[in-house]
């Protein structure tokens, strides 16, 4: 499959389209908003590079694509007009523009209380965009699979998590981006993972038993 990274540049897309770079039957499409980024996403595994904004049209990117891996992010060191601009409608923007170009697949890296303002202390505005593109996501009849991730960690990636429905708390607990990538990379081919959405841990189980449990 051709597969649209959206947030290429981003420490959890780069390791996705490391991963992607490596997967035989898939080819990274990495999305940046900078051109001076392609050369080095084609050197970590991208076939190429498309410049495209989320805060823009971004039709010329999924055109041609079988799916896409949303792992962009307006980030902490921006206000919180930045997070509905990107985190929420720019969301939606490629939602849509997925749905249009006839997109077979959208997985789209959500977070641990998207759409529960009160989960996690002093990011409801976040978490409330967050929720809202994914929502936008749910409706747009587009196969979806939605990641629920806890807090990003850098340590090095372990291939064991927990995937449940919902946990009560994820205080003390977090994840290695690494493994988030490869899940969300594995959810192009675990036909259980369509149309659904789930949160994520650090765990015991290996992903690709985990995923087969959703
Ligand atoms: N941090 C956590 O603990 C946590 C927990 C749960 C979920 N998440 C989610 O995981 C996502 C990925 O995390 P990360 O640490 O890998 O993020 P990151 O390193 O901040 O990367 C975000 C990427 O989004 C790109 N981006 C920002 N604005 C854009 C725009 N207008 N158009 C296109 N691309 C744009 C950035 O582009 P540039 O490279 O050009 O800046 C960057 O490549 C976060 O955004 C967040 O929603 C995070």
């Amino acid at each position: 499959m051709k597969v649209l990274i959206a947030g290429a540049n981003g420490h959890t897309g780069r390791l996705i389209v490391e991963r992607l770079g490596k997967s035989p039957q898939h080819e990274a499409y990495a999305m940046i908003r900078d051109a001076a980024q392609a050369e080095s996403l084609k050197q970590l595994g991208a076939k190429e590079a498309i410049v495209a904004d989320l805060e823009g049209d971004v039709s010329h990117a999924v055109k041609g694509m079988d799916a896409v891996i949303f792992a962009a992010g307006s980030g902490s060191q921006t206000g919180p007009d930045k997070t509905i601009s990107v985190d929420q409608e720019g969301a939606k923007r490629l939602i849509d523009a997925a749905k249009k170009a006839g997109i077979a697949h959208f997985v789209m890296l959500s977070s641990y209380g998207a759409g529960d303002p009160d989960a996690l202390p002093n990011l409801g505005h976040y978490l409330k965009a967050k929720g809202e593109a994914d929502r936008h996501l749910i409706e747009s009849g587009l196969t979806y699979t939605i990641v629920r991730p806890g807090y990003l960690s850098f340590e090095l990636a372990t291939g064991k998590v927990e995937i449940a429905k919902h946990f009560d708390s994820v205080e003390g607990r977090n994840i290695p981006r690494g493994d988030v990538a490869e899940v969300l990379v594995s959810c192009l081919d675990v036909e259980n993972a369509k149309n659904k959405t789930f949160e994520l841990l650090s765990g015991e189980q290996p992903i690709q038993e985990a995923l087969k449990t959703l």
